[in-house]
């Protein structure tokens, strides 16, 4: 049954799938628990990230795990580049936070990822 929905999706589709189970995929480098996930949104959402540069200027610990994790996006797409990812793929782990004027990913595409994303 896989294999038959895998060939249903095609080539593309397989990439957007990657794209909805990788995108968060740059968290991993914050090194973060659950708990830490929870306290490092809540700093996201308060605190712009150029402020939160300001306080890792000097600081290799929490501080710079806060930015690596606001820096996911840029974080997962290096990885995936990395490891030989499709090109759609890495387009929206690199745009899931964007404005959706700034998505290149097809936008009926990246609407259906952007919905069924609730982080
Ligand atoms: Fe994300
Ligand atoms: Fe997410």
């Amino acid at each position: 049954m896989a294999r038959q929905a895998a060939s249903e999706i095609g080539e593309e589709g397989k990439e957007f799938l990657a794209a909805a189970l990788l995108h968060d995929i740059g968290k991993l480098e914050s090194g973060f628990t659950i708990f830490g996930r929870v306290f490092a949104t809540l700093c996201c959402s308060l605190f712009p990230l150029r402020k939160m540069e300001k306080w890792a200027q000097k600081n290799k610990g929490i501080r710079r795990r806060l930015i690596d994790y606001a820096k996911h996006p840029e974080l997962g797409a290096k990885l995936l580049r990395r490891i030989g990812s499709k090109e759609q793929t890495i387009t929206w782990v690199l745009e899931h936070h964007s404005e959706s004027e700034k998505w290149e990913t097809p936008r009926e595409i990246a609407e259906i990822l952007s919905s069924s994303d609730n982080d």
